[in-house]
């Protein structure tokens, strides 16, 4: 059975899809034998099935992790750098497969899918780089019969609970810092893209990480005590988590009974400003990466588009052009610009969010629905949005490009901060003094000055306010190990 589910994926290694939860180096079904339904969002046809996991699946797997922690965070940093290097080698071999599994199961088109193995593998190569240099310090000290030194060491078993906007990357961002760091992992992917998660187990196997150090527990209806038992077991040391603002809260709370340490990536509402001084072909490139990678479907996603009155026009006639020449369908298919969303549930969402634009007083320059009971919604373009605009307070999460016009920098400031999250933020500006000033005024982790694509590993990652706490990629690593000062007297 399995392998005939495998061959339907059309990988040129079928043994890189697995339909088994992976702990304690073994690939392992649920105790209750049962299952869950993978669908593929494009078709609405099932794709494979996975454990469906519980409690009793979960301590096994933080008890794994336990049971690895000690050999693992003893090797050496080098030790760690090379196998990291051979995982990532191994998933730019494997680009081609990984790239289609994120399509079937996400529905980005294959060249997104394959960006974003890319993607995800660059944090295993960054995260190899960053093994060798976690270094302390030696602190001078007021008293001379003493020395201090500051040495870092891995946390402990860590929990990491990811969405399905990023099926492979938002994996790789956590367990490359959390590996590398020598800590062990328990991860739940999330139950609408799990067979990304699978493979990079796979590989790691492949790459000769040890039993017990990379384990997944795969689970839909009990993710809720999944997610209470990672958050409040005791053993477990630190929790890592993508996705939405509300959750994020829940798991900040149940995390607080243990004092763990978490690192909690949330939503984001992005402003997207064009002013008056910008170049607008620049500006309108900018917006259709930032606003249409993955139909619309991440975090820094721009969510609200301010232009300025003298381009207003301009602005939104080429990008409305621009989006006229999207095409949506399967991401297998070579001439698909953009897939559909996860599923019906997001594009009615979508959907729900140009209604009441609308209703408000927006005009629809083009898009606006989607095919009844699909996944699909047309890239849309709305002019006009009125600050009242439920868009404007809630993510959308989809191919929405909603346009406001603003008169004053200091007016779209306003506009811009007045949201309760803040993860990204872009605008278009040629002069240098309205660069500093409007970066340094958002209130955001992350600011795009004259570009809409900010990703990258190298760099720290994540929000203020309720977008979230802590950083990834970049120097993210730190947030994998404790700090310990170590003051010698006696000399
Ligand atoms: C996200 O949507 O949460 C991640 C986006 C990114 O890493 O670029």
């Amino acid at each position: 059975m399995a392998s005939s589910q495998a061959s339907s994926f059309g990988l040129k290694d079928p043994s890189l899809v697995k339909f088994q939860g992976y702990i304690d180096g073994k690939w392992v079904d649920a105790q209750s034998g049962e299952t869950i339904t993978v669908n593929n969002p494009a078709t609405l046809e099932t794709i494979g099935t996975i454990p469906e996991m519980g409690l009793a699946e979960t301590k096994q797997a933080i008890d794994a992790a336990a049971k690895a922690f000690p050999a693992w965070s003893t090797t050496s940093p080098k030790h760690r750098h090379d196998l990291l290097l051979k995982l990532y080698a191994l998933m730019q071999e494997h680009t081609d497969d990984l790239g289609r599994l994120i399509t079937i199961e996400n529905g980005k088109t294959l060249a997104e899918g394959k960006g974003e193995v890319a993607y995800s593998a660059s944090f295993m190569e960054w995260f190899a780089e960053e093994a060798v240099r976690t270094y302390g310090e030696q602190i001078p000290s007021a008293n001379t019969a003493v020395r201090n030194v500051v040495i870092k060491q891995p946390i402990g078993v860590v929990g990491i609970m990811t969405p399905w906007n990023f099926p492979s990357a938002m994996i790789t961002r956590k367990l490359g810092a959390a590996l590398a760091a020598g800590c062990t992992a328990v991860i739940k992917p999330p139950p609408e893209t799990p067979f990304s998660a699978l493979a990079i187990a796979e590989l790691g196997i492949r790459a000769g990480i040890p039993p017990g150090v990379i384990n997944i527990v795969t689970t839909q209806k009990n993710v809720s005590e999944v997610g209470r038992e990672i958050c409040e077991n005791k053993i477990v040391k630190k929790v890592s988590f993508t996705g939405s603002t509300g959750v994020a809260k829940l798991l900040l709370g149940m995390s607080a009974t243990t004092m763990k340490k978490v690192s909690l990536e949330a939503g984001g509402n992005a402003p997207f400003i064009v002013f008056d001084d910008a170049n607008i072909d620049e500006a309108i490139a900018g917006a259709l990466a930032c606003k249409f990678r993955g139909s619309g479907q991440t975090c820094v996603c721009a969510n609200r588009i301010f232009v300025q009155a003298g381009v207003y026009a301009e602005f939104a006639a080429k990008l409305t052009e621009k989006v006229a020449a999207f095409k949506i369908g399967n991401g297998l298919d070579a001439s698909t610009t953009h897939g559909p969303l996860i599923h019906a549930r997001a594009a009615d969402k979508v959907k729900s969010h140009v209604e009441d634009a609308v209703s408000r007083g927006a005009k629809l320059l083009i898009g606006g629905k989607g095919p009844e009971g699909t996944s699909f919604f047309e890239p849309t373009v709305l002019s006009d949005v009125p600050a009242d605009a439920c868009l404007n307070q809630e993510e959308t999460f989809g191919p929405l490009a909603a346009l406001t016009q603003f008169t004053t920098e200091a007016e779209v400031i306003e506009l811009a901060n007045n949201t309760d999250v803040g993860l990204a933020g872009y605008f278009f500006s040629r002069d240098v003094g309205r660069v500093w000033r409007v970066a340094e005024k958002l209130q955001v982790g992350m600011v795009g000055a004259n570009t809409g694509l900010i990703s990258q590993a190298a760099v720290p990652f994540g929000g203020i306010k309720e977008s979230g706490l802590g950083r990834e990629g970049g120097h993210g690593i730190e947030e994998y190990m404790n700090t310990k000062l170590i003051v010698f007297g006696g000399l």
